[in-house]
């Protein structure tokens, strides 16, 4: 199996130094500036491709790793060229590989998605931490088993998902990263308020985070919570609530926390949740 990269990027240059490391022959890179193929092709000790055709000639299978809404058009300028039996896959999160590589089947050819469940934040420096990533792979076509077995091999876990739900396993991912990040910055603004920097806040904040995501990753949401919600403590909630400067900020404390009322409600099933209830329907009003 000898792989190719089209897109000499952060996702690119990870996998092909992954690939590389754990024996996988990969051809090299083709990129739409020459000059981010030659790097990727130093960095991994493969060959820099200036054109499609040849990349595609010398591989097996090519993982477009292009942004998101340049996966479709590049195809497209392959599948022009004879690509029966080659496998194309893509790392979106979002598409399905039915969506990337439309008809792809009639062309007899094969595609996947391969979505490393990770944050690849460097170009020369996450290829390191991917043993330990999770993949999600779906596709069209019978080489899933064999990738999923190959990343395996590589030390990576790996998960068969459907396309048919592959909005959904990315809107998970976006919760569980993206949104997180919107609740620390409404935490960092109020914080702002009581006089804290950004630069306090955060070192201040650590502690109560990392352990709440411990618990919370190791015993799963329901066992992880604490707070107002959780005791029912509806006073603290209506004090909360009224303290934003914003109905932004207040809307979202106020849909989180009904989020959380169902939680609290199967951790404590003696506990009468329905005056929180009650509060938070009534700041909905
Ligand atoms: N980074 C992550 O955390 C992460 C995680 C999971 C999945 N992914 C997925 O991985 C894919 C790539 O993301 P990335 O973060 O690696 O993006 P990136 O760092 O921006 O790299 C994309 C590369 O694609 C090249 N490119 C753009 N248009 C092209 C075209 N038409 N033909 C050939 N090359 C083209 C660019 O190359 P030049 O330098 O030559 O201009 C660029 O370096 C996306 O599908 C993304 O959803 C990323």
């Amino acid at each position: 199996m000898k792989i190719g990269f089209i897109g000499a990027g952060k996702a690119g240059f990870s996998l092909g130094r992954f690939f590389v490391e754990g024996g996988i022959h990969v051809t090299g890179y083709y990129s739409r500036h020459e000059e981010s193929a030659r790097e990727a092709a130093f960095f991994t000790r493969t060959r820099a491709y200036d054109t499609l055709g040849a990349i595609l000639r010398d591989s097996d299978a090519l993982f477009l790793t292009v942004p998101d809404g340049a996966i479709s058009p590049v195809f497209q300028e392959l599948e022009s060229m004879d690509i029966s039996q080659k496998q194309f896959c893509h790392c979106s999160g979002a598409m399905t590989a039915k969506e990337a590589f439309l008809d792809i089947d009639r062309k007899g050819a094969y595609g996947y998605s391969i979505h490393p469940l990770f944050p690849i934040s460097s170009k020369k420096k996450s290829y390191q931490e991917l043993q330990g990533a999770f993949f999600c792979i779906e596709g069209i076509g019978p080489h899933l088993p064999e990738w999923k077995e190959r990343l395996q091999s590589l030390g990576a876990k790996v998960q068969m998902i459907s396309g048919e739900t592959k909005i959904q396993y990315h809107a998970a991912c976006a919760i569980a990263s993206n949104l997180v990040c919107a609740l620390a910055d409404e935490s960092l603004e109020l914080l702002a308020q009581c006089g804290f920097s950004q630069e306090l806040a955060l070192q201040a904040l650590a502690p109560l985070m990392r352990s709440n995501l411990e618990h919370l990753l190791a015993e799963g949401p329901k066992n992880a919570l604490t707070g107002p919600v959780e005791r029912c403590d509806t006073e603290t909630v209506r004090k909360h609530l009224e303290c934003f400067p914003d109905n932004e900020g207040k809307e979202m404390y106020r849909a989180v926390s009904r989020k959380l009322t169902g939680l609290a409600e199967q951790k404590n099933p003696n506990r009468d949740y329905g005056a929180m209830k009650k509060l938070l329907e009534e700041m909905e009003a």
